[in-house]
């Protein structure tokens, strides 16, 4: 079917573009384009979006907000993107409440009705971009919490077999910045999440900073919605805002690493910070290891590496996705260099050889 009689073509449930800009749905704000973009509407429509004929032999591409993308170049298949919408609570029990949240909600908006409401847990993912589908993706965390702590189950249209299916907690195989669903790509669309939350727990405020924020805010016996406004004003003071300048978070992963390695490379750099990891091994912080290598507040043309912050990649202005991914590589080759490190890059990079 040619591109001109694919514009915006509406069908139940889904809508068809050929030739599609992503600029505005990518928060690198990478001008890049797909051959055919998908936007569904209602999760009900993906067996019959999977079966069109303007599908057939192309390859998807997964995408929610574009908050965790880099497109290095152009998208030849399709992109689709789902943006069903809808909070519903399932049960209250003593163990919590069993809430389910489509995959098209912002993770925001989620966190925030779900303390509104009086439930505890998320408080410390607050003020994360992107969806609610791409949470489990790579098991979102911030201030010492991950969102798998709270998935029950996840469901999914398997674009494989073509049929609707879900994972329990176990099944998802979480683990840091990491899931089933990442080590298999494109392979199941999230289409709802079901969370169990419960009313209080123990607060998490161990974080470097958390407590001193709350310290610093007045607040000596501190509620959920007390963590949340702490990491909000944390996040407020250390991250880029995406609506400001085109980044998408850390671009870097904290690589994890055996003690011994950490051992050897304190002998040199005795402030090199480190966390356990269990088993043997810790984790380090990229962010320093690109710092000391003299990169933070790099520019090469409008690619560019934060001055507020090592870890996040931004553009100025009209970076190409190249332009990106060139300066990334850069950085990756200098902390190798320095201290022996490949750093894994955390967003997905699009259009580059594996
Ligand atoms: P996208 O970027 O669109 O996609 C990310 C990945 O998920 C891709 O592989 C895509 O194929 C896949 N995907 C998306 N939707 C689905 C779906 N429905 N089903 C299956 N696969 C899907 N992350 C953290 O963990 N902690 C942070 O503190 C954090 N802070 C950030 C701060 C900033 C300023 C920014 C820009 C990003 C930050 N991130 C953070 C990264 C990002 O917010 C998360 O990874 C988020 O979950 C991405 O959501 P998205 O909808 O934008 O996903
Ligand atoms: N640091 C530097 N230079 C900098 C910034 C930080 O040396 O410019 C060092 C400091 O020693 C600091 C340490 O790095 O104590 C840790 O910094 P920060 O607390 O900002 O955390 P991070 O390790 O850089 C991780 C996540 C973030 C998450 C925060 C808070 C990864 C890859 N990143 O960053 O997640 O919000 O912790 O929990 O794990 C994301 O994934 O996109 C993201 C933003």
């Amino acid at each position: 079917m040619p591109n001109d009689r694919l514009a915006a073509q509406q069908t139940a449930g889904f809508t068809l573009t050929g030739n599609a800009s992503l600029l505005h749905r990518n928060t690198l704000r990478v001008d890049a384009r797909a051959a055919l973009l998908a936007e569904v509407h209602d999760a009900a429509a993906l067996p019959a979006l999977f079966e069109h004929a303007a599908l057939r032999g192309t390859q998807v591409l997964l995408l929610g907000e574009g908050s965790n993308v880099l497109f290095a170049g152009d998208v030849e298949g399709t992109v689709v993107t789902l943006k069903s919408r809808g909070v519903e609570v399932l049960d209250r029990g003593a163990h919590g409440t069993r809430i389910r949240v489509a995959a098209g909600e912002h993770w925001d908006d989620f966190v925030r009705w779900t303390l509104a409401e009086g439930h505890a847990g998320l408080e410390n993912l607050i003020m994360i971009p992107g969806s609610v589908g791409a949470a489990p993706l790579q098991n979102i965390g911030a201030y010492g919490v991950e969102a798998g702590e709270f998935i029950e189950s996840v469901e999914a249209f398997d674009l494989r077999e073509h049929r609707f299916v879900a994972f329990d907690n176990a099944q998802c195989g979480f683990g840091y910045r990491d899931s089933r669903f990442k080590r298999h790509p494109d392979r199941w669309l999230i289409t709802a999440l079901t969370l169990r939350l419960p009313r209080e727990h123990a607060l998490r405020i161990d974080y470097a900073g958390v407590r001193e924020e709350l310290a610093r805010m007045g607040i000596h016996r501190p509620a959920p919605a007390h963590v949340a406004e702490a990491v909000v004003n944390l996040r407020t003071r250390k991250l880029p805002d995406p609506a400001v300048i085109g980044n998408a978070g850390s671009f870097f992963k904290n690589p994890v690493v055996p003690d011994a390695q950490v051992h050897a490379l304190r002998r040199e750099h005795p402030q090199l910070p480190s966390w356990p990891a269990g088993a043997g091994s810790s984790k380090l912080s990229a962010a320093w290891l690109i710092e000391t290598c003299g990169f933070k507040g790099l520019r090469e043309g409008d690619a560019g590496i934060s001055n507020r912050h090592a870890l996040v990649l931004v553009n100025h202005g009209r970076a190409t996705g190249a332009q990106l991914w060139a300066l990334a590589q850069r950085v990756r080759a200098g902390v190798r260099e320095r201290f022996g490190i490949l750093l894994e890059p955390e967003p997905r990079v699009i259009g580059v050889p594996a």
